[in-house]
């Protein structure tokens, strides 16, 4: 679909520029340009990604599918994303822009639940123009710089969102962020109806860290232990051990920061809590990741990766160390 728009995109600057040609030379020409400038907005409304209804709209179902069958081991979090995203995207006049704060385990599928949100509002997905990725590693100031970055990173959220009020903005390895930008990116998460004339509320926020994620295996493990099935764990269960770590913990300096404005309002809407992932998500990962490379997907082969990789705690191998993370590149090694 889309190399055919590239396409149609080539041809429409052909016509555009030898319209204006043959209008530079012959005014009789100027009813046909008029008649391509409606015909010429439809065109360019197809071919170019703009923030209206041709290019945004939410998919409920798409969603929910996507959770259902692409997820692996998250019941928790699935319900509580579905909850969240339909309830927003579904909001005539939300009260403030919809923040999720996704924690857990590396590969439990954290960054991997931000694409399918995307994909199911934003018919680029993650290639949208509307949807920012802002990685703390990568962009983090030394603390000289901590101010330039700062304004930059506030620019940078406004200018977009006065380009496009459904504005998406995924903020990775949250827990390594710097205090002093957290608190930058705080009042556009509030209540306010507008902030320097911009409103907010349309907007999407999600941070996804690793705090928290020991406390989430702790329960894991628990409910492992006493012999009880995975599904049982409830968000309430997870939501004791997170609150109590998120803000308890001294050294966790981001869940101080974001979590509360400064009248000591909740910032983050959902706490979404991401389960460490067992031997048969793995082996699901798996076989998902061979059909995802065109392969056939082959019990065998997964099996024998699966089992390769490592686990813990160390004598009961129950959770995988690395989640579905390096399934992709270990799959080859295996497929000969
Ligand atoms: C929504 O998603 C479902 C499942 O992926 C798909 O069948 C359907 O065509 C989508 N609807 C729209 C309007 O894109
Ligand atoms: C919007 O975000 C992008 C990064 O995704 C950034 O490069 C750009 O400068 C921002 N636009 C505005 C108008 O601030």
């Amino acid at each position: 679909k889309f190399k055919m728009k590239e396409t149609f995109s080539a041809l429409f600057h052909f016509i555009l520029i030898s319209s204006v040609v043959v209008h530079a030379f012959e005014p009789i020409s100027t009813t046909i340009v008029a008649g391509l400038g409606t015909l010429g907005k439809k065109l360019y409304n197809y071919l170019f990604e703009t923030c209206d209804d041709n290019w945004i709209g939410f998919n409920a179902t798409g969603l929910q599918e996507d959770l259902e069958e692409k997820l692996f081991g998250q019941h928790v979090a699935s319900r509580v994303i579905l909850k969240a995203v339909t309830g927003f995207m579904n909001s005539e006049n939300p009260k403030k822009p919809l923040v999720l704060s996704l924690h857990g385990w590396t590969g439990t599928g954290k960054n991997f639940v931000s694409q399918l949100i995307a994909e199911n509002i934003y018919q680029k997905g993650m290639a949208s123009g509307f949807v920012h990725l802002f990685t703390a590693t990568a962009h983090s100031p030394h603390k000289v710089h901590l101010e330039t970055y700062k304004a930059q990173l506030q620019q940078w959220i406004k200018g977009n969102v006065t380009n496009c009020p459904r504005s998406m903005f995924i903020f990775d390895e949250m827990d390594k962020m710097h205090p002093g930008l957290i608190d930058g990116i705080k009042p556009y998460l509030d209540f306010y109806e507008r902030l320097d004339g911009v409103s907010y509320r349309q907007a999407i926020f999600i941070f996804l860290s690793n705090a928290g994620a020991e406390e989430i295996v702790h329960v894991a493990l628990d409910f492992w232990t006493s012999g009880r099935e995975r599904e049982e764990i409830e968000l309430k269960d997870l939501e004791m051990a997170l609150s109590l770590s998120v803000f308890n913990n001294k050294n966790s300096e981001y869940q101080a920061h974001v979590m509360v404005s400064k009248d000591n309002k909740n910032l983050v809407d959902f706490f979404v809590p991401f389960l460490p992932l067992e031997f048969k998500h793995v082996v699901q990962c798996g076989m998902a990741e061979m059909a995802a490379k065109g392969l056939t997907p082959d019990a065998a082969v997964v099996d024998h990766m699966a089992r390769d990789i490592n686990y813990f705690p160390k004598d009961e191998r129950v959770f995988s160390m690395k989640g579905c993370k390096v399934i992709s590149n270990r799959l080859d090694f295996y497929i000969d």
